[in-house]
């Protein structure tokens, strides 16, 4: 596995989590769904569009449990287009902290020992995300590495992916560029006075992101921070719910400049 994940950039572990375990965590997505009055604030998650770069409901995030909803989700006069259960992208970021079946899911002792068995000796949970991939509205995520968003000097960045439903070409399940993550990081979403930007850093193209990830509920995958990676928009009849976390190396440095910044809730490990 470890061959694997060296030569790939990503690895899959099949029955991770149990059946259970995924159905418990939709049920706890639902009801924290469920509970969120969407008239309190209404923030769009496209990756086309980007209007999060300037989204302080967005940038203020990392240390809170948010709703974000899909750009379809609102019709010209700013309703909903359906249920807000049906119509919501996704809640970020720090799940994993903040809510106790969230925190039960993300932090385990065979979690912290598959990271420190892929090089990153002190993990620390830096964000988390329930990604809903609404069927038939469900939006494409455009090719990226984690790096550009998760960046720390050295990069330590290792996305950690759980299906919570099975995830296959039909629903919209992640396509990676295997063996791309020995590439250069391409870009940097930074702050630059006092603002976030996307910055260039190197201009080759992604490699070809042609590895469908095609898993059933209760696969992990990982993800190496580099690895370029996209899902397309789900256009079938059939939700895609995953959850994903992001582990950083406690020893590596985080820059300030980083979107993502958690000043009154410090940054745990697994156990
Ligand atoms: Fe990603």
């Amino acid at each position: 596995m470890k061959s694997f994940w060296k030569d790939n950039g990503y690895l899959v572990i099949e029955d991770f989590y149990s059946k259970e375990d995924c159905d418990n965590l939709k049920k706890r997505a639902q009801y924290l769904t469920g509970n969120f009055d969407q008239k309190s604030y209404q923030s769009i998650f496209d990756t086309n569009k980007e209007y999060h770069a300037n989204d302080n409901y967005f940038l203020e995030s990392g240390d809170k449990i948010r709703f974000f909803f899909e750009d379809k989700a609102f019709d010209e006069n700013g309703n909903l287009t359906n249920d807000k259960e049906l119509v919501i992208n996704k809640i970020g970021h720090a799940l994993h902290d903040l809510d106790n079946e969230f925190f039960n899911f993300s932090h385990r002792k065979d979690l912290d020992n598959i990271a420190k068995s892929i090089g990153v000796l002190c993990p620390l949970l830096l964000q988390s995300m329930y990604i809903f991939k609404q069927p038939r509205i469900g939006g494409e995520v455009v090719c990226h590495q984690d790096s550009t968003f998760l960046y720390t000097k050295p990069e330590t960045a290792v996305g950690f992916w759980v299906a919570l439903e099975d995830a296959n070409i039909d629903n919209g399940c992640l396509w990676v560029a295997s063996r791309a993550h020995k590439g250069p990081l391409r870009k940097l979403f930074t702050k630059k006075n006092n603002k976030m930007t996307m910055i260039s850093l190197n201009d080759t193209p992604f490699e070809k992101t042609d590895t469908p990830v095609e898993v059933k509920k209760g696969t992990l995958v990982l993800l190496h921070g580099r690895l370029p990676h996209y899902s397309c928009e789900n256009k079938s009849n059939k939700s895609r719910h995953a959850y994903t976390f992001h582990v950083i190396d406690g020893n590596a440095d985080y820059p300030k400049e980083n979107w993502l910044q958690r000043p009154n809730l410090p940054l745990r490990g697994f156990i």
